[in-house]
């Protein structure tokens, strides 16, 4: 197949990784957005998302004239063959997805796209999305294709050019727009799954929710493990091997977090009532989470005598996994936010992240380095894991710390290491 003329609505993160990715696939991509500043970046090939290997596609794509940004969604659509939407999401007041930008981008597009054009929808969207996209449409002569990302933060190239599954949901079963979005991806190997839109729709929020459950799961096993002097790497090593359950996305952790999972299982349950139905097991599996961070909190405030008021404390990490600048529904920033409602006096430090945090201002100072965040701590807490962390000169951090305890949340550092610089090492779901 020739390269096809696309339009990405939408340069954020699924937005611009979609147009690059499409553009090394040999497509004319023209990618829209509403932020002027956003789009002179995009134009100089500055990207504007810290993902690994975005930056080369967005250069190549530039230079080969088939990669273009523009401002506004009217700009891009007139030849495009398939419009690719991409815009926000984000949870409203009630939980639900709010739909605002994408029915306003729907409406703002109806009378401008080409006839026999297909829109697809990219943007995790409550089931049924598709069907009213249809109909605020109104016409005949426009399919739409549900077609969810799995894209995950600081893999989302890899993740895009390399799926495990290509799925593509049909509204209103015509199968000529799926086909065309199918044909899109042609060079790239992977199962191709047809479905009607709703359940296109649903395998993504039951992706992300069974995740989620799972990894709730994982750290109330980690917390039984503590009390009852199990590990909890090597539980997960041995429940990994079988081949039902698998051997990834079961590290314990802080709790999960980021710009998908908790606003997805929010939705989900939202949805569940919309329809008279409810979800128990995403309900506790949402509660585990807000719980397991405040056990964590309990370590910490053992682990300082007792006490938070007035306590020293190092923060190591604030995104919300390694390899992103992404602060948003941060566990780190969530447990933070427990820590300083106790009075705790904090220090942070990520390699990501400079300026102040938004969210925490005044309750985290940030700091240049993790030694800067150890001078004088009762205590350090490891967040996020970052490789640098298991590289630091633990001996010269012990020499800063006021205190001898570490927590390493994400069961990141050597233990061994940490013994031998005279420091007391805690991690999740390990022998105490
Ligand atoms: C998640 C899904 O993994 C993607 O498949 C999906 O496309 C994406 O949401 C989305 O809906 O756009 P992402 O939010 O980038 O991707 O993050 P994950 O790598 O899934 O991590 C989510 C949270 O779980 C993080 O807080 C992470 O630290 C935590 N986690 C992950 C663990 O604690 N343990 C693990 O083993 C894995």
């Amino acid at each position: 197949m020739r390269g096809s003329n696309v339009a990405v609505v939408g340069a954020g993160y699924v937005g611009l990784t979609t147009a690059a990715c499409l553009t090394s696939l040999g497509h004319r991509v023209v990618c829209a957005d509403v932020g002027q500043k956003k789009v002179d970046m995009l134009r100089r090939g500055e990207a504007t998302i810290q993902e690994p290997g975005i930056a080369a596609l967005i250069a190549e794509g530039l230079v080969s004239g088939r990669l273009e940004f523009v401002l506004g969604a009217r700009a891009a659509v007139a030849e495009a063959g398939t419009v690719f939407l991409c815009v926000p999401t984000p949870m409203s007041a009630g939980g639900a997805a709010d739909l605002r930008a994408l029915e306003a981008v729907v409406t703002e597009l109806r009378d401008v796209l080409s006839p026999g054009c297909v829109v697809v929808n990219k943007s995790t969207v409550p089931v049924g999305t598709a069907v009213r996209v249809g109909e605020l449409l109104d016409r005949a002569d426009v399919s739409v294709v549900s077609n969810p990302e799995f894209l995950r933060e600081g893999s989302a190239v890899y993740d895009f050019l390399n799926p495990n599954r290509i799925v593509i949901g049909a509204a209103g079963h015509d199968l000529a727009g799926a086909e065309r979005v199918a044909g899109l991806y042609e060079k790239i190997d992977a199962p191709v799954l047809v479905t009607d839109s709703a359940s296109s729709e649903m395998i993504k929020y039951a992706s992300n929710c069974y995740l989620a459950t799972r990894l709730s799961f994982v750290n109330t096993i980690a917390e039984l493990c503590e009390y009852l002097d199990a590990d909890i790497d090597d539980v997960t090593t041995g429940m990994g091997y079988d081949e039902r359950i698998g051997n990834s996305f079961l590290r314990p952790g802080p709790g999960w977090g980021g710009s998908c999972l908790p606003k997805d299982t929010v939705a989900l349950l939202r949805t569940a009532e919309s329809v008279g139905s409810e979800f128990p097991v995403l309900r506790a599996a949402i509660d585990a989470n807000q719980r397991h961070q405040e056990l964590v909190v309990d370590k910490v405030r053992k682990a300082v005598g007792g006490d938070l008021a007035g306590a020293r404390i190092g923060l190591l990490g604030l995104t919300f996994k390694a390899g992103t600048d992404d602060l948003r529904d941060s566990p780190a920033l969530a447990i933070a936010k427990l820590l300083a409602a106790e009075g705790a006096d904090l220090a942070g430090y990520d390699p990501s992240v400079r300026g102040p945090v938004a969210g925490v201002t005044g309750q985290v100072r940030i700091v240049g380095t993790a030694y800067h965040a150890a001078h004088g701590a009762a205590a350090i807490v490891v967040l996020t894991e970052w490789p640098e962390f298991r590289a630091l000169d633990w001996p010269r951090m012990a020499v800063r710390l006021g205190g001898r305890s570490v927590i390493d949340t994400r069961n990141h550092l050597d233990p061994l290491v940490l013994d031998r610089a005279g420091l007391s090492y805690q991690g999740i779901g390990r022998p105490v």
